[in-house]
């Protein structure tokens, strides 16, 4: 369930190193949505980090056919509704808009597809939605 809206928090985002990902993993087995992990690693994974270097969100890219495939976008309950999700996503589309992809997937697993929506993602097929950009 979405939490009731809090006060923002800035966070940086960047890829992810080898030691935050035991951090990254045990955040993603604690979604429902995002339990697997299979094939995560550091050279596919951003994590969005508070000003006190805690990890309050992750998520991972894939590539299908050589479009982008965003998995495990997770927010730390503990961090959920400031606005973590937004600037982690946020940064990633850029990203991935920079290195020149045309289309972007996210799998939703049946959850958060009002949040990727507001991206302007639309629905693909039951577990995914994608973005032209
Ligand atoms: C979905 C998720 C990634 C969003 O991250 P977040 O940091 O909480 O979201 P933000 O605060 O950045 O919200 C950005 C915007 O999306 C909206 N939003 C957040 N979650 C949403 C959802 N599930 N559906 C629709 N809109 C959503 C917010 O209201 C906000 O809107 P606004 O900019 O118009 O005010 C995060 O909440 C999450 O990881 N949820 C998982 C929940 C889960 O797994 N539950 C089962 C636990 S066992």
């Amino acid at each position: 369930m979405r939490k009731e809206k809090q006060k923002s928090i800035e966070v940086s985002v960047e890829s992810a190193s080898q030691e935050d990902m035991p951090t990254v993993i045990h955040l993603y087995n604690s979604k429902k949505h995002t339990a697997d992990t299979c094939g995560v690693g550091p050279a596919n994974t951003y994590i969005a980090e508070t000003v006190n270097g805690t990890i309050a969100g992750a998520l991972s890219v894939f590539t299908r056919g050589g479009v982008p495939i965003i998995k495990n976008l997770a927010v730390d309950s503990e961090f959920e509704g400031m606005g973590v999700g937004r600037q982690l996503f946020e940064h990633v589309i850029d990203e991935l808009k920079k290195q020149g992809y045309h289309y972007i997937i996210v799998a939703h697993k049946n959850m958060n597809q009002g949040f990727y929506s507001k991206f302007g993602f639309k629905e693909l097929n039951p577990s995914e939605m994608v973005l032209a950009v």
